[in-house]
This record gives C-alpha cells, sequence and structure tokens, in this order.
C-alpha cells in the first residue's frame, strides 16, 4: 500500500451527489475521479463546455460512474443558480460541493490593471461565495444536510508575495470556511478546507511557473519531505472530508503540503544549509569553554 492508492472502502460515497466547481482539470478532475470510484454521482462544472465534455468522457469510461458537465462561469450568480438547479433536477439532488475553482497571476502586484486584480478576487472569492450561497440556501430550504470543502492554499493564512489577489481572496474563503461551520452547524451544514501544497497541474504550473521559472524555482526543492505532492493523495484526503467518516469534523483547513510552509516559517530552518563539518566544528568547540 502506498500513498498514491486509493484511501477510502469501496462504495464509501455510494449515492452522494458530489459537485465538483473546476471539475474538468487539474486537483478538480482527480477528485471526481476518485469520488466516482467510491460510488458517488458527480458534477464537474467550469466556464468551458468542450473541456467538461471530454473530462467527463474520460471520467465515466475509467470508473464507470455517471458524471454530469455543466457549463458555469462562477462569477454570475444567475448561471451557479441555473447550473445548481440542473444538477438537481438530473440526480435529485445535491449533497455536497467542493469548492475547487480558481484562477491565480504570478506578478509584481504594481504591475497588475485594477481589472486584473478583480478578476482573480471575483473567480476565487465571488464565485465561492456565489456557490457557497446557492447550495446552502438549497439545503436550508429543504431541510438537508451538506457538506463544503474549499481548496485554498498555504499562503491564505502566511500571505504570499507576486499572487496578492491570489492570497487575499483564499484568505477570504478560510474565514468563510470556519465563519460557516459555526453558523449553519445548526442546518447540519458542515465546512472544511483543504490548504494543498504544490501538486503538478496544467493550470497551477505552466501558468504560474512558465517558461525558465519552473527549472529556477523547482517547487519539490522547497518542500522538506522532497517531493511535490501525487494527486492522489489529496483526493484521498478529500474523500474522507467530504465523507460521513469526518462527520465530527467541521471549520478544520488542512494543510498537506509536505511541511513547505513551515519551513518557511521556522527562524532557524535554513540551517539545513550549515555542512557536517560545521557542526563538528562547533560541537568541538563547546567542550573547551
Ligand atoms: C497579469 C493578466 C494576466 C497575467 C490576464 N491579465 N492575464 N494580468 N498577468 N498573466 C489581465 C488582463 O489584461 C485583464 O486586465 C484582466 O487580467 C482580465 O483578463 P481576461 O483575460 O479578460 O480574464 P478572463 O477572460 O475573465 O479570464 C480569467 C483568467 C482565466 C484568470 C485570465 O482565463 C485563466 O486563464 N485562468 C487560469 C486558471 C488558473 O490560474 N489556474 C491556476 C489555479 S492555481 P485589463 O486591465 O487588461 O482588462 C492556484 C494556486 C496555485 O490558484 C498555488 C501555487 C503552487
Ligand atoms: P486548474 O486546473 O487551473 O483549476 C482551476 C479550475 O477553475 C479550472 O478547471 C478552470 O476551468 C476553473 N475556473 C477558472 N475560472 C473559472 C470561472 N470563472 N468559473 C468557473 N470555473 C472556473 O488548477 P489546479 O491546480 O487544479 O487548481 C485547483 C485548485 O487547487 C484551485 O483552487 C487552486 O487554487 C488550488 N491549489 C492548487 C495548487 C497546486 O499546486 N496545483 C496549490 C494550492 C492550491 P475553466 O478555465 O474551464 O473555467
Amino acid at each position: 500500500m502506498s500513498y498514491k492508492d486509493g484511501m477510502l472502502r469501496d462504495g464509501a460515497l455510494e449515492d452522494k451527489v458530489i459537485l465538483v466547481t473546476g471539475g474538468g482539470t487539474g486537483l478538480g478532475k482527480s477528485m471526481a475521479a476518485y469520488f466516482l470510484s467510491l460510488g458517488a454521482k458527480v458534477v464537474i462544472s467550469s466556464r468551458k463546455n468542450a473541456v467538461l465534455e471530454e473530462a467527463a468522457k474520460e471520467l465515466s469510461e475509467a470508473t464507470k460512474g455517471e458524471v454530469l458537465p455543466l457549463a458555469c462561469d462562477i462569477r454570475d450568480m444567475d448561471q451557479v443558480q441555473n447550473m445548481l438547479e440542473e444538477a438537481v433536477r438530473h440526480f435529485g439532488r445535491v449533497d455536497i460541493v467542493v469548492n475547487n475553482a480558481a484562477a491565480n497571476f504570478i506578478s509584481p502586484t504594481e504591475r497588475l490593471s485594477a481589472n486584473a486584480f478583480h478578476t482573480i478576487l471575483d473567480i476565487v472569492l465571488k464565485g465561492t461565495a456565489n456557490m457557497t450561497l446557492a447550495a446552502g440556501k438549497y439545503w436550508i430550504d429543504g431541510g438537508m444536510p451538506g457538506v463544503f470543502l474549499n481548496i485554498v492554499t498555504t499562503y491564505a493564512f502566511t500571505g504570499s508575495g507576486y499572487v496578492v489577489p491570489s492570497a487575499a481572496a483564499k484568505a477570504g474563503v478560510l474565514a468563510m470556511t470556519r465563519s460557516l461551520a459555526v453558523e449553519w452547524a445548526k442546518y447540519k451544514i458542515r465546512s472544511n478546507a483543504i490548504a494543498p501544497g504544490p501538486f503538478p497541474t496544467e493550470g497551477a504550473w505552466t501558468r504560474l511557473l512558465p517558461g525558465d521559472l519552473a527549472a529556477k524555482f523547482d517547487p519539490a526543492n522547497k518542500v522538506p519531505l522532497g517531493r511535490v505532492g501525487e494527486h492522489q493523495e489529496l483526493a484521498n484526503l478529500a474523500a474522507y472530508l467530504v465523507s460521513d467518516f469526518s462527520a465530527y469534523m467541521t471549520g478544520e483547513i488542512i494543510t498537506i503540503d509536505g511541511g513547505e510552509w513551515l519551513k518557511g516559517a521556522g527562524q532557524f530552518n535554513g540551517f539545513d544549509a550549515v555542512p557536517k563539518p560545521l557542526w563538528d566544528q562547533m560541537e568541538a568547540s563547546r567542550g573547551k569553554k
């Protein structure tokens, strides 16, 4: 057994209907694939219909599960509302929402136009708010329990230069996760988040680390465990957090980053660079005082 294997038992998500925003690519698609293999019915949603159709075909062939692709720009509340209604019409209900859709520019902040800054805020924070309001009202009005899983980042709590609109928006999503965990607990709605470290996806890597940047800033070098993430290990955590096995968990933000953000935070962590002879020298000189 390894972290590259599925973790939950067969049928762990049987009969659950799970809506994954940004589910046609990257981590969203990997989570969708695992949810399907555990028996869930899955709605994948994003802007590009052709990408969604192709992903749905691939996912249903690979897992024999039922996938519904629904195009929607999460910045537009009417589109979000229609998409949710269509999902409910098709599958009879929606039980779980994974707020995964996002966008990001890597840029010195002073080079961003106001429109560029707002574009990221609109997709990440307003888009998540739209999906959360639509699904929350649907569950509350119907007297149904519900589960949110929000995909944030570790710089939602540390902040980070060069991705400032994304950091600000993800911090808002993190606050929303914790706030609604308490406010909507009385409606049996749970709300948790995952903060992933570096996981190779075309969306995050080719756009955020184009050309030489990928070689210069190899994300694995910043990870104490010495590697980037495997999609299956994130999918395992996501499946647990949306399943009934985590029924007593709400308001949690779980980091899965091989220790990356803590390495940057610890004052002396850079001492990895101290060579062994220097440690030997310091140790030897201790006894001589
Ligand atoms: C700076 C940019 C830009 C860029 C566009 N703009 N690309 N500014 N750097 N690379 C500016 C435009 O000039 C315009 O401003 C404004 O942003 C809106 O651009 P549009 O192209 O009109 O936007 P739109 O069609 O609405 O599409 C939004 C999009 C999207 C964000 C550009 O199409 C996209 O490509 N998304 C990529 C998905 C993505 O980023 N995935 C990674 C998520 S990973 P002006 O002023 O000119 O009108 C993540 C965490 C990763 O979030 C963690 C790290 C490992
Ligand atoms: P990705 O493949 O680019 O995923 C982003 C998804 O969001 C795409 O499917 C995109 O589809 C969708 N999207 C963008 N704008 C949208 C809009 N306006 N309306 C609806 N959907 C929209 O990148 P990823 O790496 O898998 O990222 C998935 C999640 O993980 C994101 O929340 C990201 O912030 C988070 N994350 C990733 C990493 C990593 O290392 N990969 C690290 C930390 C956090 P369309 O373009 O078709 O709309």
